[in-house]
């Protein structure tokens, strides 16, 4: 048994929707979410910069004892997670293995899309994993870029959001797919809406379920589950506003955050406030 809490990251709220499913699935477990909300989109940005930030919130997570880091960004876990496994000592979970095995759960899968952040989509992590695994599995790979703004802006529900969805998904609607990753964290607020354009047939993949389940499994293989006689605590640190955090981020977590404690580290950890050494 080991009490550490669990670390999770992503570049803003987005890996909330990871938060949400560890805590259905590990009730008991100690949970410590970091959101990068001054440095985001991380999927914009190129290799060397989204390494070092995933670094740096790395560093900060370990700082606060945790003894397993989920990287619940795909951008990160496409460009950085080889890099963080060698750099911590603890083990280091990322959402596309998880995500990429829940696609191909059915034998019969054939034709497989990805959408994803620009960064996501040209690193190629999802479609080389996915040929490994079926090498005469079609893949279709598509950056979405302005589903994340559409997202964060609560604009799901409005013509925004069937225009951008026509725009980049009418291609994959015509390649009969027999399933679709959700390759972002902020896709699955827009499930429903891809469900509707796409028609049925398609099995919409969400990675934040699968890394879950990945999450328990290697608890359990090494021997690092936490104390099962009481709830599991959660505590959220943010590198800008907390108000603006919580605001955005309830629909993520699927619960009000009024209750949680979120905390401006911007200064104290990651050393970049004003007092700080600047970049
Ligand atoms: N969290 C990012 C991802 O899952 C989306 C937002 C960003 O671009 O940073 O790829």
């Amino acid at each position: 048994m080991d009490d550490r809490p669990i670390g999770v990251f992503d570049s803003g709220v987005g890996g909330l929707t990871v938060v949400k499913e560890l805590r259905t699935q590990l009730p008991h477990e100690d949970l410590i979410y970091f959101g990068d909300t001054a440095r985001v989109p991380y999927g914009s940005k190129s290799v060397p910069v989204i390494r070092r930030f995933s670094l740096e919130i790395t560093r900060f997570l370990e700082s606060q004892r945790v003894k397993m880091v989920v990287v619940a960004c795909n951008t990160a876990s496409a460009l950085a997670l080889d890099f963080l496994r060698r750099q911590s000592s603890v083990p280091v979970i990322g959402v596309i293995d998880p995500g990429v095995r829940a696609a191909l759960a059915h034998e019969q899968v054939r034709a497989v899309g990805v959408i994803g952040t620009q960064a996501t989509i040209r690193s190629e992590a999802y479609q080389s994993r996915l040929l490994r695994l079926r090498a005469d599995c079609q893949v279709v790979a598509k950056a979405c870029p302005l589903l994340v703004p559409i997202v964060e802006e609560n604009l799901v529900a409005t013509p925004i959001a069937t225009l951008a969805l026509e725009m980049y998904l009418a291609e994959l609607r015509d390649r009969r797919l027999d399933a679709l990753i959700l390759a972002c964290t902020h896709y699955p607020l827009l499930k429903e809406a891809i469900a509707a354009f796409l028609g049925t047939g398609v099995t919409l993949i969400d990675s934040a379920e699968e890394t879950a389940r990945e999450v328990t499994e290697v608890l359990q293989a090494r021997r690092i589950t936490g104390p099962a006689d009481r709830p599991g605590t959660e505590e959220f640190y943010v590198s800008d506003s907390p108000e603006a955090f919580m605001r955005v981020g309830e629909p993520f977590l699927g619960r009000p955050m009024r209750q949680v404690f979120v905390e401006h580290v911007w200064k104290r950890d990651l050393g970049l406030g004003p007092d700080a050494t600047p970049l």
